[in-house]
């Protein structure tokens, strides 16, 4: 890999007030070439912004596909509104760190446009292999430039945390910590004609594509989706990674909606210093909170500048920090959506030391409890397979309001006997999917509504599960009770014919809640999506009528037990 020269086109776009910034043109060659259509070699275009009067900085380093100039006002003009207004500048783009602010800490910051997208031309194919290879190539260019002391970290939100892990894994030469905190791509792709009105930022610098052009140039991940159903298909094994592979030292900054990787991020990685805090709120306020960014800036220290201010690596950092969501949650009010509202309680570890697994058992009249139902005779509980968030259908499973104050902390896994049977007039049925949510209730009978990524109302956790792969393989050394290991291979496909009764478990996000003596909890199950689901819908094409199509049953009775494990901590 190379630098371009002034002749090879490096732009030096402006000399600003506060931080130097030009726009560098790197060249990938090396590994760039994994997918069958794309050619190996290729060139990334990105921003350097550099603090003034400073030799060499470490650096800061975000590759992604929203556009690394498209400022986040234009992008997401009603999440800018609620930023801290300390991290806005006129640099700023969506879900990456500020360089106005990063630079005055004496940070070079590099935001680059993934290949095919942006300014980057190339074939587009976004979470890919040869995406991952391109990423570690730029972070070694970076780590070989004069101005940079030779350690890069990288922080950013979203997809800009996914693809921290998928990087790390592949241990780029400078790489020296990372802090992934848990819109659509195609608007932004390289050469589309128009595109500063779909997302703002600047047309494509080497001029429009043509439709043709554009097709043959990308790859569209729905589609893919679709086409590729196992961990062993080729789209998704040429992903495929091993978190073990991530050595370098971590801060997983989780939420609500995108919790479930950072918390596997955080048990699987090999790395020796590695630290989990979870909070509330959405997605992109709290990054950009004052509390947070002073995390930030703090871990950087250590492993950017070697000055380990706070002790994250004599002990003295919690493991694990979270915000125990505990008391009323107002959608609409910016502080509880920045999640500055709920306390902090640290832990040794995760998951929690002495978490109880308990089970509530789901019962016919629709209760959720602790006590085990006395064995009936058979019964249960028909609905309708593929509902959809417009027309949810769903059964309700409640508790009676606790007395005490449960802490609900951790990983949870419901199981449940299932069936399905053919619809009056309709086909055969090939398969189940179910869908669980857990909901919170205030003692007023109101829900309590959180806020998902970009302010929508989210319950509070959910899960969902396809019988045919409901294959668990427990010899896996990462299978735990509360965790369950799937393979998803194309081997694991399990038959589901109509009217056999089928146990499964279903693995439930990871989250944690409070529940005040009078409040109740929920869980619900379903055919479809059911609203607190946020924009994240499972309305895809390969939920057909012809394989889902069909009445779903709920079976209760002596071998039908169906409960969900809840991790409850004690007080
Ligand atoms: C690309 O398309 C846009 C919108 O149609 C147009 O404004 C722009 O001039 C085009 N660019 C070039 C270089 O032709
Ligand atoms: C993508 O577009 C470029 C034009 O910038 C073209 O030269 C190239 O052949 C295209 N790539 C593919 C894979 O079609
Ligand atoms: C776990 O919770 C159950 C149900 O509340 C209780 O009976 C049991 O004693 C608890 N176990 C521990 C180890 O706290
Ligand atoms: C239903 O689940 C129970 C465990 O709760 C299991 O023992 C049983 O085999 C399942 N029933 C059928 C018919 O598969």
């Amino acid at each position: 890999m190379r630098q371009h020269t002034e002749r090879d086109n490096l732009v030096i776009c402006t000399v600003l007030v506060e931080l130097r910034c030009c726009v560098a043109v790197v060249a990938v060659k090396d590994k760039y070439k994994v997918h069958p259509k794309s050619v190996p070699g290729g060139i990334i275009r990105c921003n350097v912004y550099r603090p003034k009067n400073t030799a060499k900085s470490p650096v800061i380093m975000t590759y992604g596909p929203y556009g690394k100039d498209t400022h986040t006002s234009e992008f997401l003009p009603h999440a800018w509104h609620d930023i801290n207004s300390a991290q806005q500048s006129e640099h700023s783009a969506f879900e990456v760190p500020d360089p106005k602010f990063w630079t005055e800490k004496g940070y070079a910051v590099v935001r680059a446009d993934e290949i095919g997208t942006g300014q980057s031309p190339g074939f587009l194919d976004t979470m890919s292999a040869s995406m991952s290879d391109a990423f570690a190539e730029l972070i070694e260019w970076a780590e070989d430039q004069e101005w940079s002391n030779g350690k890069v970290g990288l922080l950013g939100i979203s997809y800009f945390a996914g693809s921290q892990w998928r990087v790390a894994v592949r241990r780029p030469r400078g790489l020296a910590c990372i802090i992934p905190m848990g819109k659509q791509v195609r608007s932004n792709q390289y050469g589309l004609a128009g595109r500063s009105k779909n997302d703002g930022g600047p047309e494509t610098i080497e001029g429009n594509l043509s439709e043709e052009e554009l097709r043959a140039n990308r790859t569209d991940q729905d589609i893919d989706n679709l086409k590729a159903a196992f961990r062993d298909d080729e789209y998704y094994a040429s992903r495929d990674y091993n978190l073990e592979d991530v050595e370098v030292p971590l801060l997983s900054f989780g939420n609500l909606v995108h919790l479930r990787g950072n918390v596997e991020g955080y048990m699987l990685a090999g790395s020796r210093y590695k630290f989990l805090r979870m909070r509330s709120g959405r997605h992109d306020l709290p990054f950009y909170s004052q509390v947070e960014v002073g995390t930030q800036a703090s871990f950087f220290s250590v492993f950017l500048k070697n000055d380990d201010v706070d002790g994250w690596m004599m002990g003295k950092q919690p493991k694990v920090m979270y915000q125990a969501q505990k008391g009323p949650f107002d959608l609409k009010s910016v502080k509880a959506a920045s999640g500055t509202i709920y306390d902090w309680r640290i832990a040794p570890e995760w998951p929690l030391p002495n978490t109880n697994y308990t089970r509530y058992y789901l019962t016919p009249d629709l209760k959720w409890t602790p006590n085990q139902p006395a064995v009936g005779v058979h019964e249960r509980l028909s609905y309708p397979s593929m509902t959809t968030l417009a027309k949810p259908f769903s059964y309700q499973f409640i508790t009676e309001p606790f007395e005490k104050e449960p802490e609900i902390t951790g990983h949870i896994v419901a199981h449940v006997n299932l069936s399905v049977t053919r619809k009056p007039g309709g086909t055969t049925p090939k398969d189940i999917d179910v869908f669980f949510i857990m909901r919170h209730w205030n003692a007023d009978g109101s829900e309590r509504v959180f806020t998902g990524t970009i302010g929508d109302f989210a319950a509070v956790t959910r899960g969902c599960q396809r019988l045919s792969l409901r294959k668990v393989n427990k010899e896996h050394p990462h299978h735990r009770d509360f965790r369950l290991h799937r393979d998803y291979f194309s081997t694991d496909v399990l038959p589901v014919l109509p009217g056999e009764v089928y146990p499964v478990d279903v693995e439930i996000w990871a989250t944690n809640v409070v529940v005040l003596p009078g409040e109740k909890i929920s869980i619900e199950i379903s055919g479809g999506d059911t609203p607190g689901i946020g924009p994240f819908v499972h309305e895809g094409g390969e939920r057909t009528e012809e394989r889902f199509g069909g009445t779903n049953h709920l079976h209760f009775g002596p071998s039908h037990e169906n409960y969900v494990t809840l991790p409850i901590v004690p007080q």
